[in-house]
């Protein structure tokens, strides 16, 4: 039996694979509310969908819990809590201590213990395995711990998770063949690695590559616009390459629970070592000033118009950091709104995935989605799209709205009836 604790944008599908394999399994959520809504064959994760549940239900072979007495009757437990950033933007590893420690009280001996949530390198062996180690399990004889990374790409519809191949790491060799063969069992391709701190590392390295190479175009994008030269078939250009040339599109900000947080885990790990992350800094910098560029171009675009963000009704069309989810954690969206907001702009949002703006730390925004039709269209100043959802019918925007700016290049290929200024 496989308990996956965290049934989160990672930890639900992660359930799921295992599930379609065929294996008994238990999601372990501290969120009672997410396991009644699964009780009830319904789901809180749009792109998941209610197949899942549904199917949990019909099968049997599903048990939703909070009570972690269920840990006693499992062979593995897979974590996937969060891994946040505190207030000083360090590493919070409270999730993933807390729920070690809760399953520590309750797993028998032979249990294995994989850590899937992001961190730097180091964590498995340092963070988790001693909690564990604390009642009197032993690492390689009764108690196997291994590293395996999420990859999951929430929204993504080419590709299932089990074909997403899965990178594994043990503690030592006996929890490296256990953890392989586990995982084997629910993924087309498993590719093991030396040790739990490759794997880390690994993980870190894939989001570090993408964060830089954001930047890079996040950059060169401003650049470029201010010689008239379009970004996007620049990319599609530099795309005709066969080798030594990976596309990255740039957008309004970095978003989510992986991008903008986790190279910070490494940047805290390599202070500790004494080693500047020079090139970690300049990407986070360079991104974080995406949604204050966003601006500047509203305010150009408006004053062509003779009109200023003060007073100017905007439409900001997606909240969520990408397109397809209802996830809006640490979304640009959100220093978007607020930016508007500060500069006297009336603003409103419309996403389909988003009913109303959810709770945040830097961000308390009382808005709820408007309803997307022409005449409201016809009566803003302006409409920024931040997200690029299929669900939101581009056709009407280009239609209808008077002045589009454009961060994701979607309105391309339609025929607007306004301007669109790209940014
Ligand atoms: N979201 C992604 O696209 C993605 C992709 C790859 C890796 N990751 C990594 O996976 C991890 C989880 O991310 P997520 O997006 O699924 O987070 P999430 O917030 O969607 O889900 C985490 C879940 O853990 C639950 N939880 C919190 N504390 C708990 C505890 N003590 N015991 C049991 N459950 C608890 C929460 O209620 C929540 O349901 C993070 O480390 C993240 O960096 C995320």
């Amino acid at each position: 039996m496989v308990a996956v604790v965290g049934l989160g944008y990672v930890g639900l599908p992660l359930a799921g694979a295992f599930h379609s394999a065929g294996f008994q399994v238990v999601g372990f959520d501290t969120d009672e509310e997410k396991i009644e809504i699964l009780g009830r064959g319904e789901t809180y994760l749009d792109h998941v969908g209610v197949e899942l549940s549904r199917s949990f239900i019909a099968s049997g072979r599903f048990e939703g819990t909070s009570d972690p007495a269920c840990f006693a009757r499992c062979d593995s437990i897979l974590l996937c809590v969060p891994t946040p950033l505190d207030e000083e933007s360090q590493p919070d590893l409270g999730y993933v201590e807390n729920s070690t420690r809760v399953l520590a009280e309750h797993i028998e001996e032979g249990t294995l213990v994989v850590l899937e949530s992001t961190s730097y390198p180091g964590t498995t062996r340092e963070v988790v395995l001693p909690i564990l180690e604390e009642r009197g399990f032993r690492l390689g004889e009764n108690l196997f711990v291994a590293f395996s990374p999420e990859r999951e790409d929430p929204g993504r519809k080419d590709l299932e998770l089990r074909e997403i191949p899965k990178l594994v790491g043990g503690l030592d060799e006996a929890s490296m063949d256990i953890s392989e063969l586990l995982y084997r069992a629910a993924f087309s391709s498993v590719h093991p690695v030396e040790s739990a701190e490759i794997a880390e590392a690994a993980k870190i390295l894939e989001n570090i590559y993408r964060s830089v190479n954001i930047a890079l175009v996040n950059e060169m994008k401003v650049i470029l616009q201010r010689m008239g030269i379009d970004i996007w078939t620049v990319i599609e250009a530099a795309s005709s390459k066969p080798f030594g040339f990976h596309p990255f599109y740039p957008g309004p900000g970095l978003g989510g629970h992986c991008i903008p947080i986790d190279p910070f885990y490494l940047s805290w790990k390599a202070k500790q070592e004494g080693i500047p992350t020079r090139f970690i800094e300049l990407a986070g910098e360079i991104n974080n000033n995406m949604p204050g560029y966003v601006l500047s171009r509203i305010g150009e675009a408006l004053q062509q118009h003779n009109k200023r963000i003060d007073g100017a009704q905007v439409l900001v069309l997606g909240i969520a950091y990408k397109p397809n989810v209802n996830d809006s954690r640490e979304t640009p969206a959100a220093e978007i709104l607020r930016q508007l907001k500060d500069k006297g702009a009336q603003v409103s949002y419309h996403d389909p995935h988003i009913p109303s703006f959810p709770a945040m730390r830097r961000y308390s925004l009382d808005l709820s989605s408007v309803e997307l039709t022409a005449e409201h269209l016809a009566s803003l100043d302006c409409v920024v799209i931040v997200t690029d959802h299929e669900a939101i019918d581009w056709k009407l925007v280009a239609e209808h709205a008077p002045l589009i700016i454009d961060t994701r290049n979607v309105i391309t290929g339609y025929h607007p009836r306004g301007e669109v200024w790209k940014a």
